[in-house]
Order: C-alpha cells, then structure tokens, then sequence
C-alpha cells in the first residue's frame, strides 16, 4: 500500500496555510533504497523563514493563553491520529529514509508516544510558593513559555525527532518553526496533517523544508525566536551555538555520540550479542546511539566476536519495504563512501574483517553489515562516529582499563555495559561519562526518560517529565502583602 495521497505533502506548512517558497524553488526528494524521485517538495530560503517566525510569533499570545488542558486535548488527539495512520506513515518513512518497516512502525509509535507523553505533562507544569525571607513578603515562582521556538531535525528518525521536539515545546505554550532534513521532509509535513486535523491552530506549528544554511541562519539571528533545539552532528552544533551568542537564546544540543558497549566476562554472552545486534544494526548503524566500539573482555573475546558475526552476516539486508528486511540502504552515496574508507583505514592498521567489510551486491548504498576484530585506539573508527553498519571489537583485561577506554573521546551520549554483576554494572554505569547508560539493555530511548549527552554530544534533555523545562522560563514574583 502506498501512502494515502493526502498524507503526502509537497508543500511548506506555514501560518496554517500550504505553501511554497517565495521564489517557487523546490526540491526532489529521493528513495534511498533505489534512488527514485519520490515527488519534488517546495524548498525554502531565507525569507520564507522569516515570513514563518513572524507566523509563529503572532500565534504566540493565544496558544500560551490557552488553558493547559486544551493544548493537553490537542496534543492527544494528535497521538491518537498519528496511531491510527501508523501504516502509510510507517510506508512513508521507509521510502524517504529507507529503514526497514518494522522499524519505521516503531518509529511511528515512538512519535505518538512522545505527543501523548507530553499531552499528560501539559497540565503537570506546576510553580513553587517559597518561604519568603519577610512576614510580609510571599515568593512565587512561575513557569512560563520560553516563547517561538525553531526546531532543526535529523533525517535518520525523521517522525520520532519532530514529536520528540515539538510535544514539549506545544504542550509548555510555546510556538514553533521547524526545519526538516534537506532529505525526509516528508514525514515532518505528514505529521502536520495530521496535526491540521487535529485542531492546531494556524501559525503555532510551521514546518519549512529548504535550505539548511540560510534557514538556520535565519532562525538563530531573530530575535523573536527565544530558542534553540537541534539534533545533528557536532561540528554543526557548535557552530549554531556560537551564533545563539548575539541573540542570547536558550539552547539545547543533541549531537554525535561514540558510544562503548562494554561486555564483561560474566555477561550472558547470548543477551550481549543480542543487545549489541539491536545497538548497532538498528536504521543501518546510523544512530547517534549506536554501538561505536565494542569493549570486550580479552577471556571471551573470541566466542563473543564469532558469535556476533554469524548473528550480524544472517541479517536480511533488502529495500525497508521488503517482507522480512532488516537491514536497508544507508541515506547516502557519501555514507557508504565514509563507511568504506573507515574500514579501508582499519583493515590498513591491523583490524581482521570478521564478516562483510564492503558494499553488498544489491548495490546502490545498501553495505553488508561488518564487524571487524582487533581494533585498536589508533584506527579513525575509534574516534569517528561511524554512522554505518561497522561493529569494531576492542579488548581488554581489567573494569578499570574498560572504562579508561570507554571514556577516551570527547563524546557522552550513550554507553552500554553488559554484565551479570549488579554491582560492577553500577559501579562502570556510574563512573562512565555519559547522559545514558543501557545495563544489559541494547536500545533505550524511550519518551519515559531523559535523552541527552555530556561533553561534545550537547547539552539538554528530551522526553521524560524533565524534557518540557528546556521549553520553560522561570519567573519569581515578590509580593509585599502590606502594600496598598
Ligand atoms: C538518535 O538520535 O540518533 C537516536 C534516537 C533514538 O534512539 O531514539
């Protein structure tokens, strides 16, 4: 089944209205699993940013008036339309991003669960009454809409990014302007569709594909837009946080991870490959909490490795709408270039190709999913954030060595630690230098828990009952009571 046509906009969503850009640019968005056009989506620029933030702006008054349970009501009719379309957005996931289907559901699901999550947080936005230093005094504190927010996205979870940004920011009262991957508009636009149907009012969500840099520009000089969230890589990061500077807004940084995935000898070896399957192999290995470099222990290294690799050489890789894939096509021609040359580099330093190690014979993007052995700190793959589906195993002796080795980058995002040992597991979760750690758990995020990094992988958290503050200002009202 192909997505209802309805589902599929090849227009910008700004101010209530479907539009395109000023100067009638668009763009082709592609299929990754056979490089097809998919259709041809409006591409905006500098000026339709602005002319969207002005949107966002004036709708801001009414929708942060609004009583919570109203933006609550909203935000679950909104989950509820998402589930009931679960199918053709799944399909339409698949084509623009090329994950395999089962993954796109849970994409999906994942999506509607962050909108009902924060549907429930809308009303939990409580203040403080503080004692006051003064008989006379009282101390309130108030919670309040950061005001327009502008949102840039990843194309590597082009549904469950959105609603991971937009659930809080609508349910705390605040206005957005969202800016999708050049590559997967299309699920954000579907979104709002549903979001239309579900009673949003015009101007308090505006997505507007286009142009990466003008229109992140744009967004980060306006004074209007009091803040910033961003998923992306690092370099990028830094970059549209340096530039926040002139306008001071509120920032927060979701970026590239390196995450260690650590197997102690006492781990259940069956339950440690599984975990490390699902870590690493997950949307092709191009997550930013995937698996980077496998920790294992030098007494089990051997079973561990063989094992993983007849697990990862059985993985079905085939077009995410293929019955049974597990596998699909990286995003692009220049992912598997970078794949190929990290290996490539491995292989020269001494690393063993366990299985895979090269493109597969489908062609196109699609890359045979590799681990490789005796991989060592001077390969590019220990710093690099892989971004592919490359699981390279390092070894070591003793719990302080593993950690020493998990912590050696300047990332933080995810960590993971295999173990049956409660007490060492909590002792490594402990000390790693990290936002998250999985304990005998290969995939974690979920819109329960807070989701962010430490060090050059951001700052801010996302989903869970804290995720809605990165959207909220604090005001402290002093009150005289004898005053007249
Ligand atoms: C990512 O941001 O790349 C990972 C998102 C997730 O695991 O939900």
């Amino acid at each position: 089944m192909t997505p209802p046509d309805t589902l599929i906009r090849r227009q910008a969503f700004v101010g209530g209205l479907w539009c395109d850009a000023l100067d009638g640019r668009r763009l082709a968005i592609t299929d990754p699993a056979d490089g097809s056009e998919i259709c041809e989506v409006a591409h905006l620029s500098r000026e339709d940013a602005k002319r969207a933030i002005g949107c966002a702006a004036e709708a801001l008054p009414a929708w942060r008036a609004r009583p919570a349970a109203e933006r609550a009501a909203f935000l679950r009719r909104w989950a509820d339309l998402v589930l009931e379309s679960i199918e053709p957005l799944a399909k339409l996931l698949t084509r623009e991003q090329g994950k395999p289907l089962a993954e796109a559901r849970a994409e999906i699901a994942q999506a509607a669960a962050f909108l009902g999550w924060f549907a429930e947080e809308a009303r939990r936005v409580y203040g403080d009454l503080i004692p006051a230093p003064r008989a006379d005094r009282r101390t309130l504190v108030l919670k309040q809409p950061v005001g327009v927010v502008a949102a840039i996205t990843p194309w590597n979870f082009p549904a469950a990014m959105v609603a991971r940004k937009v659930a809080p920011a609508l349910a705390a009262g605040c206005t957005l302007v969202l800016k999708p991957a050049p590559q997967t508009p299309l699920s954000a636009l579907a979104l709002a569709v549903l979001a239309e149907a579900a009673g949003l009012p015009p101007g308090v969500l505006n997505i507007i594909p286009g142009e990466a840099e003008p229109i992140g520009n744009a967004l980060i000089d306006s004074h209007a837009v009091r803040k910033l969230t961003f998923t992306g890589s690092t370099a990028v990061g830094r970059q549209l946080l340096a530039r926040s500077a002139a306008t001071l807004k509120r920032v927060s940084l979701e970026l590239g991870g390196n995450a260690p995935f650590i197997v102690f000898a006492d781990a259940d070896l069956d339950a440690a490959v599984e975990g490390a399957i699902e870590s690493k192999f997950r949307n092709s290995g191009q997550t930013c909490v995937c698996a980077n470099r496998l920790l294992v222990e030098d007494s089990i290294y051997d079973a561990f490795s063989a094992r993983l690799a007849a697990r990862a050489k059985a993985l079905v890789v085939a077009p995410g709408l293929a019955p049974g894939s597990q596998q699909g096509p990286l995003i692009d021609q220049s992912a598997v270039d970078k794949v190929e040359a990290l290996i490539a580099d491995a292989v020269d330093k001494g690393a063993r190709v366990l299985t895979g190690g090269g493109r597969h014979v489908l062609g196109g993007t699609f890359f045979q999913p590799t681990v490789l052995t005796e991989a060592t700190a001077d390969m590019q793959l220990c710093q690099a954030e892989i971004f592919g589906p490359v699981a390279p195993l390092y070894r070591f002796h003793t719990e302080n060595e593993a950690v020493a080795l998990a912590d050696a980058t300047p990332f933080g995002l995810a960590s993971y630690v295999y173990s049956s040992d409660l007490g060492r597991a909590l002792r490594v979760g402990e000390a790693l230098q990290c936002g998250m750690v999985g304990i005998n758990v290969g995939a974690m995020s979920t819109e329960t828990a807070p989701f962010g990094g430490v060090k050059d992988s951001g700052f801010g958290r996302e989903g869970s009952m804290y995720g809605i503050d990165e959207y909220l200002d604090l005001k402290y009202l002093s009150l005289d009571l004898s005053a007249r």
